[in-house]
C-alpha cells in the first residue's frame, strides 16, 4: 500500500495566499458592487518594460525558424543570461564565476527545492515572522525548525545567539514581510555564526532592488567569507515585474564545501548542479532572453523606473500610517509596509474588518508567524491611483 508523506499533516490546511484569495473571492461573490483594492500578495501590476517585450518578441521569432529554433537548453541557464547576472553582481563589487549562477523559475521554487541537498536531521532556523515557504517546505520534509523572535524591539532583525545551534539558517533581507534590512555589520555576525557552527545560510535577496540606501548590502556576498557559508536566491519578479513571466537565479559558490560522514569534502555547487540536471529542464529560452534584457544598461534603467513608481506608492502608504499615528516598519528599502493593527486587533480580525469595511485587501501578520499576530502587511505593488484610493479609505477606519 502506498504510504503518504504524513509530514503534510503538520502543515496548515492551505498556503497563506491561497487562504487570502479564498476569503477575497467569497467577499466579491457576496458583494459584486464593491470595488476591491488588493494590497495583499506582493504581486506586481506594471506591464513588462519595452526592452523586455522587444526581446520576448525577437526570441519568439527565433523559435519560428529552423536555423534559430531552440530545444532543450542547459539546465542551469544559457551563458548569455548567466553572464548578464555576473555583470549585475559586479556592480556591487561581487565577483562570481558563471558556473556559480543557476537560472531558475523563481526564488520561491529554489528556496524550497534546495532542501533536497540537506539531510533530514538538520535543524533549521527561521525568523518569526517569516515567508511561509521556508517553514512549509521544511515541514514537508519533517525537519526540526526553531524560531528566532523578530520583534519591534530588535527592529525585526534578529541576531545570532551563540547558545543556540542551527545547521540551516534562512535569512531574507530586505525582509518579507517586515521590510527590515540587515546592515553589513549585522550580516557579518550571521556569516561569522555560520562559519563557527559549520552551518549554511540560505539568503533570500528577492527584494534587493528596493534598497536605496547605498550603505546597505544587496547581496550577502558583499560580506567577507560569505561565499564559504551562504547560498543566495534572487528573482526578477520584483526587480522587473516577472511574477507571471517567471525567472530567478540562485548563486551557489564553488567555495561552499562541507565534510560528509566519511570525512571527505563535498561541493554544494556540484550537488546543486546534479540535482538541477536531474529534476529541472531549465527556464524557457524566450524568458531567458527577456531576463537578459533586464540586466542591460537600458534594462536596468527601465526596471529602476518601475521600482521608483512602487517606491512612491510605499511613501503614500507610509504617510497614511504617520497621519493615523500607527507604528509601522519598512516601506523605505522595501515594497512592504508592516504595521501594528489599530486598537490591538488580531491580524485576521483586522483583515476581515478592512475587507468588509473598506474593501481593501492586505496580508495578516499571523500568516507569517506568532510574532505577526498583531501586525499587518500592505504592499506597494498596486498602481498609484488604487494606492491613493485605498489610503483614502484607510483614513476612514
Ligand atoms: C508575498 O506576497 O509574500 C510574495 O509575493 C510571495 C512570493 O513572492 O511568493
Amino acid at each position: 500500500m502506498v504510504k503518504l508523506n504524513e509530514n503534510f499533516l503538520n502543515l496548515k490546511e492551505s498556503y497563506l495566499f491561497s487562504e487570502i484569495a479564498k476569503r477575497v473571492n467569497a467577499f466579491i461573490a457576496e458583494n459584486p458592487d464593491k470595488s476591491v483594492i488588493r494590497l495583499g500578495i506582493g504581486d506586481v501590476t506594471l506591464p513588462l518594460a519595452d526592452m523586455v517585450i522587444k526581446n520576448l518578441h525577437d526570441a519568439v521569432d527565433e523559435m519560428s525558424k529552423a536555423e534559430t529554433f531552440k530545444g532543450y537548453g542547459p539546465e542551469q541557464g544559457y551563458d548569455f543570461l548567466r553572464d548578464a547576472i555576473k555583470q549585475y553582481y559586479k556592480r556591487n563589487k561581487v565577483e562570481l564565476d558563471i558556473d556559480e549562477i543557476f537560472v531558475s523559475d523563481g526564488a520561491k521554487s529554489d528556496t524550497g527545492n534546495i532542501t533536497d541537498l540537506f539531510s533530514l536531521d538538520n535543524t533549521v532556523m527561521v525568523p518569526d515572522p517569516v515567508y511561509p515557504v521556508y517553514v512549509d517546505t521544511n515541514t514537508m520534509n519533517g525537519r526540526k525548525i526553531i524560531y528566532m523572535d523578530a520583534t519591534a524591539e530588535n527592529n525585526f532583525l534578529p541576531l545570532p545567539d551563540s547558545n543556540v545551534h542551527a545547521d540551516i539558517i534562512y535569512l531574507c533581507s530586505p525582509n518579507n514581510p517586515t521590510g527590515a534590512v540587515y546592515n553589513r555589520e549585522d550580516l557579518k555576525k550571521w556569516v561569522d555564526y555560520a562559519l563557527d557552527n559549520n552551518s549554511i545560510i540560505l539568503f533570500d535577496s528577492a527584494y534587493e532592488c528596493f534598497i536605496s540606501d547605498e550603505t546597505l548590502p544587496r547581496s550577502i556576498y558583499e560580506i567577507e567569507d560569505a561565499k564559504k557559508c551562504a547560498i543566495e536566491f534572487c528573482s526578477l519578479s520584483k526587480t522587473a515585474g516577472f511574477t507571471g513571466t517567471r525567472c530567478g537565479y540562485t548563486i551557489v559558490p564553488k567555495s561552499l564545501k562541507f565534510k560528509v560522514s566519511d570525512k571527505t569534502e563535498i561541493s554544494v555547487n556540484k550537488m546543486w548542479l546534479r540535482r538541477q540536471t536531474t529534476k529541472f529542464n531549465g527556464v524557457a529560452y524566450i524568458i531567458q532572453r527577456a531576463a537578459a534584457a533586464v540586466f542591460s544598461e537600458d534594462g536596468i534603467k527601465e526596471a529602476k523606473k518601475m521600482i521608483n513608481i512602487y517606491r512612491e506608492n510605499a511613501k503614500i502608504i507610509s504617510q497614511t500610517m504617520e497621519k493615523k499615528n500607527i507604528r509601522y516598519f519598512g516601506g523605505i528599502n522595501s515594497p512592504y509596509i508592516w504595521f501594528e493593527c489599530p486598537n490591538k486587533m488580531e491580524s485576521w480580525e483586522f483583515f476581515d474588518y478592512m475587507l468588509n469595511k473598506i474593501a481593501v485587501v492586505g496580508t495578516p501578520g499571523a500568516g507569517f508567524g506568532k510574532n505577526g499576530q498583531n501586525f499587518f502587511r500592505l504592499t506597494s505593488f498596486n498602481n498609484k491611483e488604487n494606492t491613493i484610493e485605498a489610503m483614502k479609505r484607510f483614513e476612514q477606519i
